[in-house]
C-alpha cells in the first residue's frame, strides 16, 4: 500500500488487508519487504518492548521514538501510530498537538481507541488532514474499566453499542477501524454494515483484514499465547538456539574464525 486511499481500494475490491505491528527500524524494514500492507506502531510497544504492565504506560515520547524508528526503517510504508493513553481526552488542542508530533515523526495516520466523548477530536483531526483509524471492541487502554482483557459485545445491548460506535466513527471520517476481541458474528455484522474497512484482531474471519502483534506472530514470548493469535514461528526458540550456539562457539574457540578476524 502506498497511502490510506489503498485501504478503501482494497476494501472495494474485497482484497483482505494485512496489518502487523512494528516498533523499530530493523523490524519495520523486514515488514516493508514482506507482503503485509501496512504497519501499526501500536502502543503495545509499552508491553512488548518496554515490559510494562499495560498500554496505559505508553507515553507520547515513547510513541514518537518508535514511530520515527519505524519510518526510518520503512520510508515508503503506510505507518499508523497509536495515540497513547489519555492524549485524545484532554481536549482538541492537546489531541492535535499529540497527533501532530506523531505525524511529524513519520506517521501516515493515527489510531485512537473508542469514540464516545471524543467525537469532536476525531472530526477535528480528520478535518485537519490527519487520517484517523478507529479502534473498538476490546480497547486495552480501558482495561481497568472493562475488568480485564475479555471478549466485548457479547450482550445484545453491548453489540448494539458497538455497531452504533462503528457507524459514528465512519460518519466522523475514520478511514478504517480496528475491531478487537468481539464475537465473530458481531464482527461480520459490523463489517457488512460499514463502508470503511474493518481490521480484526480476535474478531473472526469475516472482517476486511487482520492485524497481529509482530512479537506474537513470531512467537517471541514463550509465555504469551493469545488464543486468537497465530504463532507463525517459534521466534523464542530460534533466537535462544542462536544465542546458545554463539556462547558455545566462543567457549570452544570456534568464534571468531580466521575469516572473521580483521587483519
Ligand atoms: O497496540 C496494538 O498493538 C494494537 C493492536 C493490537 C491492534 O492496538
Amino acid at each position: 500500500m502506498k497511502s490510506i486511499l489503498d485501504f478503501a481500494r482494497a476494501h472495494r475490491e474485497a482484497q483482505p488487508i494485512v496489518m502487523v505491528t512494528a516498533y523499530d527500524a530493523t523490524m519495520a524494514r523486514i515488514v516493508a519487504a514482506s507482503e503485509a500492507d501496512a504497519i501499526l506502531v501500536g502502543d503495545s510497544a509499552a508491553m512488548v518492548v518496554h515490559g510494562l504492565p499495560s498500554t496505559i504506560h505508553a507515553t507520547l515520547e515513547m510513541m514518537v521514538l518508535h514511530t520515527a524508528a519505524v519510518r526510518r526503517g520503512a520510508p515508503e510504508a503506510v505507518v499508523v501510530a497509536d495515540m497513547p493513553f489519555i492524549t485524545f481526552r484532554r481536549g482538541i488542542a492537546e489531541a492535535v498537538r499529540a497527533a501532530g508530533v506523531l505525524m511529524q515523526a513519520g506517521a501516515t495516520a493515527v489510531k485512537l481507541e473508542g469514540v464516545t466523548g471524543h467525537e469532536d477530536v476525531v472530526s477535528h483531526l480528520v478535518g485537519s488532514g490527519i487520517p484517523v483509524m478507529g479502534h473498538l471492541g476490546l480497547t486495552p487502554q480501558s482495561v481497568n474499566q472493562l475488568g480485564g482483557y475479555r471478549l466485548q459485545g457479547r450482550s445484545e445491548n453491548d453489540a448494539a453499542k458497538l455497531l452504533a460506535a462503528s457507524l459514528r466513527l465512519e460518519e466522523l471520517g475514520a478511514f478504517a477501524l480496528v475491531l478487537e476481541c468481539v464475537p465473530a458474528a458481531l464482527a461480520e455484522q459490523i463489517t457488512r454494515h460499514r463502508s470503511v474497512p474493518i481490521i480484526g484482531i480476535g474478531a473472526g474471519a469475516a472482517t476486511s483484514g487482520q492485524i497481529l502483534v509482530l512479537n506474537d506472530l513470531l512467537g517471541l514470548d514463550a509465555s504469551f499465547r493469545p488464543k486468537f493469535s497465530r504463532r507463525y514461528r517459534d521466534g523464542h526458540g530460534e533466537i535462544l538456539a542462536a544465542l546458545n550456539e554463539y556462547a558455545r562457539d566462543v567457549r570452544t574457540a570456534r568464534f571468531p574464525a580466521r575469516a572473521e578476524v580483521l587483519a
